[in-house]
């Protein structure tokens, strides 16, 4: 039984081990794995306590009295010093206690993931500054001739990494006489080209979706929308959320073309890329 308690101790390590390697091949497999290896060793560790050391018989007759006083006074001598030592049943408390710390532990592990606690500056962080070229994803510049109205375009800040959370845009063209942005945002759609982050704002799935109707009457608008929840953002108002589980805005990067006609930054985001955190609420970071 010991052993089937170690085991599960040694399951739910790995566990947390397996989930602290983060670019381990076949990770969710091996979590679960883990997980299953750890529950069913200690299922059997239990079977084997309910079945061997629990009392299922009451002892109807009393114990007849003893017929050795001398020989249960050096019994009890020794049941008493016996609780000095390691006992079976210390070995045996000691491993279950360890073995439900481990599954704890195990438990509680994936929360890490909800987020730096202390230093969330990192989560701020953007590659985007003023007279950046945006890049699209076959490598080229993106020129603002060939951004058309009705098609949906990724692109990266040059010279940046692209893994970084904050560098992905979603870029699409509209009419100006459609544009409905905030007034300090008239001037962030040169010829009606708008930069959104693609990152959606509820939980991070990246935009993938541009609703673009094309019969008439157009209704409803173009819009952009994550695929994961179908928050769906209007590009025409700022990133305005108009449907789902999204609690703010798409923030929108400011642009400006460039003499050679390519689209760049204008500066940075309006507001924090990624999804909500708790010091990123509804209403207070637009
Ligand atoms: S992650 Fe986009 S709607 Fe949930």
């Amino acid at each position: 039984m010991i052993a089937l308690l170690m085991a599960a101790t040694l399951s739910a390590a790995g566990f947390i081990v397996v989930y602290a390697i983060d670019r381990i091949g076949s990770q969710t497999q091996l979590l679960g794995l883990a997980l299953a290896l750890c529950l069913v060793f200690l299922a059997a560790a239990l079977t084997i306590v309910g079945q061997r050391l629990v009392v299922t018989e009451d002892n109807e007759e009393d114990y007849p009295p003893p017929g050795h006083p001398e020989a249960q006074q050096d019994l009890v001598q020794i049941v008493e010093e016996s609780g000095s030592r390691i006992t079976r049943k210390r070995l045996l408390t000691a491993a279950g206690g360890t073995a439900a710390t481990a599954l704890g532990a195990a438990i509680v592990t994936p929360a890490l993931s909800l987020g730096p606690w202390l230093d969330t500056s990192s989560l701020k962080h953007s590659p985007w500054r003023r007279g950046l070229r945006l890049i699209g994803s076959d490598g080229l510049p993106l020129f603002a001739d060939h951004v058309a109205v009705g098609t949906f375009y990724t692109a990266f800040p040059e010279h940046a990494n692209r893994d970084d959370l904050a560098s992905s845009v979603v870029v699409v063209r509209l009419p100006t006489a459609d544009l409905r942005l905030p007034a300090e945002r008239r001037a962030w759609a040169p010829q009606g080209i708008l930069a959104y982050s693609k990152i959606c704002t509820h939980a991070g799935c990246a935009i993938a979706l541009y609703r673009k109707p094309t019969f008439a009457p157009e209704q409803p608008r173009p819009a952009l929308v994550c695929p994961c929840h179908y928050s769906t953002f209007d590009p025409a108002r700022g990133g305005k959320v108009l449907f789902g589980p999204a609690g703010r805005p798409l923030p929108q990067l400011p642009l400006t073309i460039g003499n050679d006609g390519i689209v760049r930054a204008a500066g940075d985001f309006s507001g924090p890329v990624g999804p909500s955190w708790s010091s990123v609420r509804r209403g207070r970071a637009t």
